[in-house]
C-alpha cells in the first residue's frame, strides 16, 4: 500500500489554523477521501497534559528549552501511536502543529532554531507539505481576545511576533528533502484561506 501523506498546518496563536484544519478535514471527507484523519499537537495524552498544565501556570514552571523538549517528547509518542501507523496504512494525516512549532517557538525564546529543527527532522517523518498561516501578531491577538478566554502563557503579542519571524525564517530555509513549505496569507477571509489550502493540498493527494 502507498504510504499516506502528512499535511501540517502551522501558524501563530489566533491564525485560524485549527478552524481551517477542521474545514479541510470535512472537505476531504465530503470529496470521498475516507482514509483521512485530523490530529493535533500538543496532544491530550500524558505528556500533553504536562504541557497544558505548564501553559496555564502563571509565568510557567519549565524553562523554554525543557518546554520544547517536552513538546518533542509529546510528538514522539504521537508519531509512534498515531501518525506513523496511519501513514503506513495509507491514510492522509492532517496535523494541526508539528515540529515547525517547536522550531519557531525555540527561535522566539532565543534558542537555536536549526538545532531543534534538525533533531525533529532526524526523529520524525517529514511532512509532504507544511502550510504556514501568516498574519500580524496584533491581528491574531485581536482574534484571541474575541474568543474571550484567559490567555495562555505563550499568548502575548511580543512573543508571537518573534514566533512569526521564526516561521518566516523556516519558510526560507533550503528545501532539499524537506518537503514543500507554503506561506498562506491568514488575513484573508475564511473562504479564501480554505481555497488556498485546498489548492496546495490537491498537489499532494489525488
Ligand atoms: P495550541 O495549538 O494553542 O494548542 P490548543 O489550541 O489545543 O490550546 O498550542 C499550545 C501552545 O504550545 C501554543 O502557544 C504553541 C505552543 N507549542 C510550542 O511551543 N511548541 C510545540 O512544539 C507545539 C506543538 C506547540
Amino acid at each position: 500500500m502507498a504510504r499516506g501523506k502528512l499535511i501540517v498546518i502551522e501558524g501563530i496563536d489566533g491564525s485560524g489554523k485549527s478552524t481551517q484544519a477542521k474545514i479541510l478535514f470535512d472537505e476531504l471527507l465530503r470529496k470521498g477521501h475516507n482514509n483521512v484523519m485530523l490530529t493535533a499537537e500538543p496532544t491530550n495524552n500524558g505528556i500533553g497534559a504536562i504541557i497544558r498544565n505548564d501553559l496555564k501556570a502563571t509565568g510557567g514552571n519549565l524553562d523554554p528549552r525543557t518546554m520544547q523538549l517536552v513538546f518533542t517528547a509529546d510528538r514522539s509518542q504521537h508519531v509512534l501511536q498515531i501518525i506513523e501507523p496511519r501513514l503506513a496504512n495509507g491514510s492522509t494525516v492532517i496535523c494541526d502543529r508539528y515540529y515547525y512549532s517547536t522550531a519557531a517557538y525555540a527561535y522566539a525564546f532565543g534558542l537555536n532554531m536549526e538545532e531543534f529543527l534538525h533533531v525533529n527532522e532526524v526523529l520524525f517523518p517529514k511532512p509532504s507539505v507544511v502550510l504556514i498561516f501568516d498574519l500580524p501578531a496584533e491581528v491574531a491577538a485581536g482574534r484571541i481576545e474575541v474568543r474571550n478566554k484567559k490567555p495562555e502563557r505563550f499568548e502575548n503579542t511580543e512573543l508571537q511576533k518573534r514566533v512569526r519571524e521564526g516561521y518566516m525564517k523556516l519558510a526560507r530555509l533550503p528545501r532539499p528533502q524537506r518537503g514543500a513549505v507554503r506561506v498562506i496569507d491568514a488575513t484573508a477571509s475564511a473562504d479564501e484561506v480554505h481555497s488556498r489550502v485546498m489548492e496546495e493540498v490537491s498537489r499532494h493527494i489525488s
